[in-house]
């Protein structure tokens, strides 16, 4: 029955003030990248918005994705579950187990066919379904009953989004993403190794408001929080463009917090919102922390080459140009840049192609 609740008459119905109802909607539109001027649209359509059943299914995994979600410092996990959507199944949240946990998906699913919204974190093994089972379900016939009668499909972090470590060569499981089984929902890809949790709550705060699925970028992850490399947004970006370069994780450079370029990091070509929206409640992210980015919300990242390995080695020169990328440092770094952009863009219409 809460389902049917709208969010407005919820927080009403359990005593929340106006004013707080306000503060968590502009919190929700930063949330969502939208513009301040957008707070009243956003309240207003809040106020109206029915409270989804999500049914949240666990995978091939590690738990990280749900880790991440559990340290949200948007609207907090509780308010999610309570307040913002009714979170009907996850296995690893849930009280219920067995039978039990079964009949509670099983009646989210009848109760709001065609609405209900599934969030899947983990690949899917298709070498063999005994691979991983719930309940004695195989993990693909689990996920394509039910998505069936769901309104959008979520694929939260890089194994459910692209296949991630699971698929990482050799694949011994024969591991896929939730994309490459699924044809017929709409699927909205929110990856990381895991993601961001403000990304995660931003996602479903865009479908709770709107009731649409967000603009999606060539891999079907949303704009809002994809629509720009980390290198695009990076505080060290001014000693990239300097040619600053820190050549060893303890060299002087380093401590003068230098550009990661030559130690691997992936930043010119991975797309994700770390160096905006940052960690742990804003903290820092893992460049800020001296590590360079790993790329771990691109596809296939894994399998990319050497996490340490500068994004010009054997990918974009040869070792005569490499010669002289170190002596000609930014220059070369834009150079780069703009060859893995292009080599992003043409990667992703083969992929489309494929
Ligand atoms: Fe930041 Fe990495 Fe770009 Fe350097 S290469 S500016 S460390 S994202
Ligand atoms: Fe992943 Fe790079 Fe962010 S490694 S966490 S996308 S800075």
């Amino acid at each position: 029955m809460s389902t049917r609740m709208t969010l407005g008459e919820r927080l009403q119905s359990q005593g929340v003030s106006r004013r707080a109802f306000l503060k968590f909607c502009a919190a929700t539109t930063s949330l969502m990248a939208l513009p301040p001027t957008m707070v009243s649209a956003v309240a207003a359509a809040l106020d109206r918005a029915k409270r989804p059943s999500v049914i949240w299914l666990s995978f091939q995994e590690c738990t990280g994705c749900t880790e991440s979600l559990t340290r949200s410092d948007g609207p907090t996990l509780e308010r999610l579950i309570f307040d913002a959507i009714s979170l009907d199944y996850h296995h690893t949240l849930q009280a219920a187990s067995g039978e039990a946990a079964e009949a509670a998906r099983a009646s989210a699913m009848a109760d709001n066919w065609g609405q209900y919204v599934v969030l899947v974190d983990g690949a899917i093994p298709l070498g063999n379904p005994g691979f991983s089972t719930i309940a004695g379900i195989s993990n693909v016939d689990m996920l394509m009953e039910t998505v069936t009668g769901a309104a959008a499909v979520v694929a939260i972090g890089s194994c459910a989004a692209f296949g991630g470590i699971p698929k990482a060569s050799p694949n011994p499981t024969g591991a896929v993403s939730v994309g490459h089984l699924v044809q017929d929902k709409p699927i909205i890809n929110v990856s990381g190794c895991p993601p961001i949790p403000v990304v995660i709550t931003g996602v479903l705060a865009h479908l709770l408001t709107f009731g649409t699925i967000p603009d999606l970028d060539p891999h079907g992850r949303p704009m809002a929080f994809f629509g720009e490399t980390i290198h695009d947004r990076c505080y060290r970006r001014p000693f990239y463009e300097k040619g600053l370069f820190a050549e060893s994780f303890d060299d002087e450079g380093a401590k003068k917090g230098w550009c990661l370029y030559r130690l691997g990091c992936k930043g010119p070509v991975t797309y994700n919102a770390c160096a905006v929206t940052k960690w742990n409640g804003g903290v820092s992210y893992p460049i800020q922390s001296g590590h360079g980015c790993i790329g771990c919300s691109e596809p296939n990242f894994w399998d990319k080459g050497g996490f340490y390995e500068a994004l010009a080695r054997g990918r974009f020169a040869t070792p005569a140009a490499l010669a002289t990328a170190a002596l000609a440092g930014a220059a070369v770094g834009a150079g780069a840049t703009l060859l893995a952009r292009h080599r992003q863009k043409k990667a992703t219409a083969q992929e489309k192609q494929s």
